[in-house]
């Protein structure tokens, strides 16, 4: 004798195919290798060793500017990178990449000050470009900020 599907293992079935279809649907695309370099070959040596026209190491930067990049941050990035930095921001969904995570610190050790500067000047896809939008300077004061997820 075979067994009849019973009400209750159809709602099972029909349960687990709802919540696999969403999760499909509706989960964060990956970040995308987040330690590969984002300046083009040509210009990466430039960049690396770049540095803030107000300050030597973003580390070192002054609580003035540190509160400037904080209020930039939390006006143009947040709604990508999130606030507390994790690249979870409520339009992060909506993107083909997800924005970087700035609580990485294998990420934040790799990357000069130059070179965070380059990406929030020029955007790196889908990232548009920042400059000028923001101005330069601003672009320099966020990344004392950008460094608070990983403290050194
Ligand atoms: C529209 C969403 C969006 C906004 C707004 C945005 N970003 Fe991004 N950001 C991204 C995405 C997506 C990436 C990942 C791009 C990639 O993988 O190359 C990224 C990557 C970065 C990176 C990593 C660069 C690297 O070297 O890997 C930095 C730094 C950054 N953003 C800083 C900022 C700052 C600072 C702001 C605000 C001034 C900002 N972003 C605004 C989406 C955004």
């Amino acid at each position: 004798m075979t067994s009849q599907p019973t009400p209750l293992s159809i709602s099972i079935l029909f349960t687990s195919f709802t919540l696999f279809a969403f999760t499909t649907v509706f989960a964060l695309p990956p970040e995308h290798k987040p330690l590969k370099p984002r300046v083009p070959i040509e210009h990466r040596a430039y960049y690396r060793s770049l540095h803030a026209p107000m300050y030597q190491d973003s580390h070192d930067a002054t609580s003035e500017i540190l509160e400037a990049g904080t209020n930039i941050y939390q006006r143009v990035c947040v709604n990508c990178h999130g606030k507390n930095g994790k690249g979870n921001g409520i339009s992060a969904g909506f993107l083909p990449v997800l924005p970087r995570d700035f609580t990485n610190c294998l990420f934040q050790h790799k990357r000069t000050d130059g070179e965070l500067f380059y990406v929030i000047k020029f955007g790196s896809w889908p990232m548009p470009p920042m400059v000028p939008s923001i101005t330069e300077d601003e672009a320099w004061s966020v990344i004392p900020y950008i460094r608070t997820f990983c403290p050194k």
